[in-house]
C-alpha cells in the first residue's frame, strides 16, 4: 500500500462505470483540492480530502475506509496535482529509421500526397522496415515508447502498416506484442495492413492479401484499421476488409484526413470503436456518429505537422458527442508522441476548454482503445497509472504554459 498526500488538485475523478464523456459532460471532471490518494496492488484503493488523510491523522481515516499501515510508503505531493496518465489511442511508433529526408521536401512545398506519389511516405518506411531485423525494430520502437511514458503516457495503441507484405506485417505485430510484454504501460495492437498498397502488388491483389492475412494477424492484434482516404483505400475496399474481419477484430478507421472519404460512415456501420483523423468533415459525419458507440478521434499533431485544418472538435461536442485526441506518433505526419502538446493544441487550435481537452487525452482516448474500464480517470479500482506534477500546477496551466516541464513522477 502506498499513499500520496498533500495533493494540491486531484483531477479527473469519475464514478465507476463511466466509460466515456460526451456533450456537456466532456467539459466536466471531478476535482478534489487538498487531497490524498492510496494505492494497493497497483490500483487506486481510496482517496479523499486531507482532513481524512490516514497518514496525517496517524490513525484510521475519518471515513474509516483506509486503515493506518506502518509499511505504508508515503509521498508528499507538496501541493502538486495528481491526474490520470495520458492515454494515446492512435500511434504508429513501431517503425524503422526516420523520414527526415522528406522533411526537406515538405519544407520545400511538397504535400503529403505528392511525397507519397513519388514513392516516399509510407512506402519509404516500408522499405526501411523490411531491411531492419526484428530485434532492431523492437529496440528502436522501445526507445520511443519509453520517451512517451516519461512524458506521461500510461496506455497506448500501436498499429502495424509499415510492413505491407505478409511477413513484414506479422513481424510488426510480433514487435508490438513484445513491447506489450516489456513495458508497464498498457499496449493495444492494431492490424493496419491496409495502410498503403505494398510494392509489387496491384491494388486489387493487395486488398485480397490483407483479407487473406486476417486469420493469421488476428491472434496478434486487438483491432483492424484501414486508411480509408483519397489515394489509399476506398469505401468499398474498407467494406470488404471489415466484412472479412467481422468476429475477428473490432475496427478503428483512418478517415477523412485527405478528403471527405466516407470512412466515418463505413466505420460506424461496422461498429468501429473509433474513427480517427477527421481533419475534413461535414455535418454528415457528425450526424452519422450520433447514437453510435464510435469515438471520433482527432490527431492535432498531424494537422500541425502537415498544415491541415484542425478537426471540428467543438462542433462534435456541441452535437452531444464525445471527442478523443491522440498523437498519431509516426515518421511521416506526426513525429511526436507528446500528449501534453496534443492537449495544448486541443485548447489553442481547436478551442477546447482545458477540461474538455483533458477528457479527450485521458478517459475518451482510453475508451477509443477499449481500456476505459481500467484507465483514464481517478476511480477506485482503476490502475494507479498517474501523473504527479511539480507543485502549483493545475489543468489550465498544463495546456497554457505548454512547454514548461511539469511532471514530477509518472506512476505505472
Ligand atoms: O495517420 N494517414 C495515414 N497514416 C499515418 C501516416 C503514416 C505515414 O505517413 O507514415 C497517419 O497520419
Ligand atoms: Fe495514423
Amino acid at each position: 500500500m502506498s499513499l500520496i498526500y498533500n495533493i494540491g488538485h486531484l483531477v479527473g475523478i469519475q464514478p465507476s462505470g463511466v466509460l466515456r464523456v460526451q456533450g456537456a459532460a466532456q467539459g466536466q471532471t471531478g476535482v478534489l483540492e487538498h487531497a490524498w490518494l492510496s494505492i494497493e496492488d497497483g490500483r487506486i484503493a481510496a482517496f479523499g480530502p486531507m482532513a481524512s488523510c490516514p497518514k496525517m491523522a496517524g490513525q484510521a481515516g475519518q471515513d474509516g475506509s483506509v486503515m493506518p499501515d506502518p509499511d505504508r510508503a508515503s509521498v508528499d505531493a507538496r501541493g502538486g496535482m495528481v491526474m490520470p496518465g495520458f492515454c494515446d489511442s492512435h500511434t504508429h511508433v513501431v517503425y524503422a529509421g526516420s523520414r527526415d529526408g522528406e522533411f526537406l521536401d515538405k519544407i520545400n512545398g511538397l504535400s503529403y500526397e505528392e511525397i507519397a506519389a513519388r514513392g516516399g511516405g509510407i512506402l519509404n518506411s516500408a522499405d526501411r522496415l523490411r531491411q531492419t531485423p526484428e530485434r532492431g525494430l523492437y529496440r528502436q520502437s522501445l526507445v520511443r515508447v519509453k520517451e512517451m511514458m516519461k512524458k506521461g503516457t500510461v496506455a497506448l495503441e500501436i498499429k502495424s502498416g509499415y510492413g505491407l507484405s505478409p511477413e513484414a506485417e506479422l513481424k510488426m505485430l510480433r514487435v508490438i506484442r513484445r513491447i506489450r510484454e516489456t513495458v508497464p504501460a498498457a499496449v493495444k495492437s492494431t492490424f493496419l495492413g491496409a495502410h498503403a498498397v505494398g510494392r509489387g502488388y496491384t491494388h486489387a491483389e493487395y486488398v485480397q492479401m490483407v483479407i487473406d492475412l486476417l486469420p493469421e494477424a488476428a491472434p496478434l492484434a486487438d483491432f483492424v484499421d484501414v486508411f480509408c482516404d483519397d489515394g489509399f483505400f476506398t469505401v468499398e475496399d474498407t467494406e470488404r476488409i471489415l466484412e472479412a474481419a467481422r468476429g475477428l477484430l473490432t475496427p478503428k478507421i483512418h478517415a477523412n484526413e485527405l478528403a471527405v472519404s466516407g470512412g466515418v460512415q463505413v466505420g460506424v456501420r461496422h461498429g468501429a470503436l473509433s474513427v480517427d483523423h477527421l481533419e475534413r468533415t461535414t455535418d454528415a459525419e457528425i450526424e452519422a456518429l450520433k447514437g453510435s458507440k464510435t469515438m471520433p478521434t482527432m490527431l492535432p499533431g498531424s494537422s500541425f505537422f502537415l498544415g491541415l485544418p484542425y478537426g471540428r472538435a467543438k462542433d462534435y461536442i456541441q452535437a452531444g458527442l464525445g471527442v478523443a485526441l491522440a498523437s498519431d506518433y509516426n515518421p511521416g505526419s506526426s513525429p511526436s508522441g507528446d500528449m501534453r502538446f496534443v492537449m495544448a493544441q486541443g485548447c489553442i487550435k481547436m478551442r477546447l476548454t482545458p477540461v474538455e481537452a483533458f477528457n479527450a487525452v485521458t478517459l475518451n482516448s482510453a475508451y477509443a482503445m477499449g481500456l476505459s474500464d481500467r484507465y483514464g480517470s481517478i476511480t477506485v479500482g482503476k490502475k494507479a497509472a498517474l501523473i504527479l506534477t511539480e507543485p502549483g500546477w493545475d489543468l489550465t496551466r498544463v495546456a497554457y504554459q505548454y512547454q514548461t516541464p511539469f511532471i514530477r513522477k509518472v506512476y505505472l
